[in-house]
């Protein structure tokens, strides 16, 4: 079979990679993919952009593409929705339509939904209106202002002040920093507590849970700084116990699939919760519409089963009952990152390093922003590289990681030093707790 993988971060390289290991799998093509994806085996690269879907379909017809999978949350929602216009053309495809990706493409329709449904979250209030979102902000500090739309995760503002809430709203609904996706915004109550990303599989109506993960927004160390895409993540995150899971699945994932199908729009792909684990209990901070990213990085590597099937099965809509076989262990995975990001980050680069670090067993480096120039690979985005490493615990899988990072090296480079520390901290609480 042939296999079109969409996107270009460190996300796609890691489907590009574990989908290559399937023997179902012949040929994979990924748009527009990156030099660094071009080598992966079995893979070809497209000039084709991520949110031309029009091209993307037209091409899976003509190469007979058996299963798309999609990367990005954008391409979701570009161009009538790339799952809405493939599914019409009796294409194969992982993902929801551009009715189910509202959960992700609007933060006032998903809060909204789980007030509908009952699902658990904070407390907000929505508002089209510049002065009434101030005023209330100002009423409920602490509190979170968020930009309806998408803004590659850094629509966000934590407000603690009645300074922080002129300049969120000031930056989200007067300048337009994030362009549309300010037009209204949500305001809520600022929750206190641990945050877990939790994904699962599903056709709309059977679920099957990924491992659990922890992603690491903040840009530095101790959970410092403006928010990222992502600056690292390991699995499995113990903050989420069997009994959380079942509270998870049962309050959160099977009301909104519920809730979904009884609104007319069945949610069939990956479902992402970005969960904060309160004294009350799990409450929703966000839903997103696919894989993480980095989280599914070092998921990837503790998977065993073949993911091909599964993918599948969503995209038929006959998922089967039934759990994925990881590893015993852990992974961990380092974002290294561009100077000035998530800033505008400054590129070209040379980095060194990499062929030393892919000598290495268990490490496996995802590139999210890399290019081949003359030879030399340079760096081209804000996050660059994902390191990501596989062990027999946590702190194994965290040595082995920075063991790889400090190989690798350019000008300006910097990555966070405490990746999955917080996961440690808890192993040591539970170790003492049995004793
Ligand atoms: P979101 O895109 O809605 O997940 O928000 C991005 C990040 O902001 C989350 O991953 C949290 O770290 C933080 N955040 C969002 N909502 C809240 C909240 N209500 N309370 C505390 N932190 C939040
Ligand atoms: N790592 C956060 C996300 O994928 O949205």
């Amino acid at each position: 079979m042939k296999v079109l993988v969409v996107g270009k971060s460190g996300r796609e390289d890691a489907l590009v990679w574990k989908i290559g290991q399937s023997p179902l799998v012949k040929e994979i093509y990924c748009a527009p993919g990156s030099d660094w994806i071009s080598q992966r085996p079995k893979t070809k690269c497209l000039p084709i952009e991520a949110g031309d879907v029009k091209a993307l379909a037209d091409f899976a017809e003509e190469e007979s593409i058996g299963l798309t999978v999609v990367g990005p949350e954008a391409s979701l929602v570009a161009g009538g929705g790339i799952v809405d216009v493939f599914t019409a053309r009796g294409l194969e495809i992982v993902g929801p339509t551009m009715a189910a990706a509202q959960l992700e493409a609007s933060k006032v329709f998903a809060k909204e939904f789980m007030k509908r449904h009952n699902i658990p979250t904070a407390d907000f209030e929505c508002f089209d209106d510049p002065r009434r979102a101030e005023t209330d902000a100002i009423a409920n500090l602490p509190c979170v202002v968020k930009a309806d739309g998408l803004a590659a995760g850094k629509g966000v503002m934590l407000c603690r002040s009645e300074n922080d809430v002129r300049i969120a709203i000031r930056r989200i609904m007067i300048d337009k920093e994030f362009g549309e996706a300010g037009n209204r915004v949500v305001v809520e109550d600022l929750l206190v507590g641990e945050e877990v990303t939790f994904m699962v599989l599903t056709d709309g109506w059977e679920v099957i849970p990924l491992l659990s993960t922890q992603d690491h927004k903040a840009v530095y160390d101790g959970d410092e700084g403006p928010n990222t895409g992502g600056m690292g993540a390991y699995a499995p995150a113990l903050v989420i116990t069997p009994e959380l899971e079942k509270i998870i699945i049962e309050e959160v994932i099977k009301p909104t699939l519920a809730g979904m199908r009884k609104e007319g729009r069945l949610y069939k792909g990956i479902l992402y919760v970005g969960v904060m684990v309160t004294p009350d209990g799990p409450k929703v901070l966000e839903f997103n519409v696919r894989f993480g990213d980095p989280e599914l990085q070092p998921l990837v590597l503790l998977m065993e089963n073949d993911i091909v099937p599964f993918l599948q099965g969503i995209a038929r809509g006959e998922l089967q009952e039934g759990s994925i076989q990881w590893s015993e262990g852990a992974a961990v995975c380092v974002v290294m990152a561009s100077k000035f990001y998530p800033g505008t980050p400054e590129t070209g680069k040379e980095i060194r390093g990499l062929e030393e670090v892919a000598a290495m067993e268990n490490v496996v480096v995802f590139h999210a922003g890399t290019i081949k120039e003359g030879g030399i690979w340079k760096t081209s985005g804000g996050r660059v590289l994902g390191v990501t490493a596989k062990a027999s615990g946590i702190p194994e899988a965290i040595s082995l990681a920075y063991e790889a990072v400090a190989k690798i090296s350019w000008d300006g480079e910097h990555h966070r030093t405490d990746i999955a520390l917080k996961a440690l901290k808890r192993g040591i609480q539970l170790e003492m707790k049995r004793r």
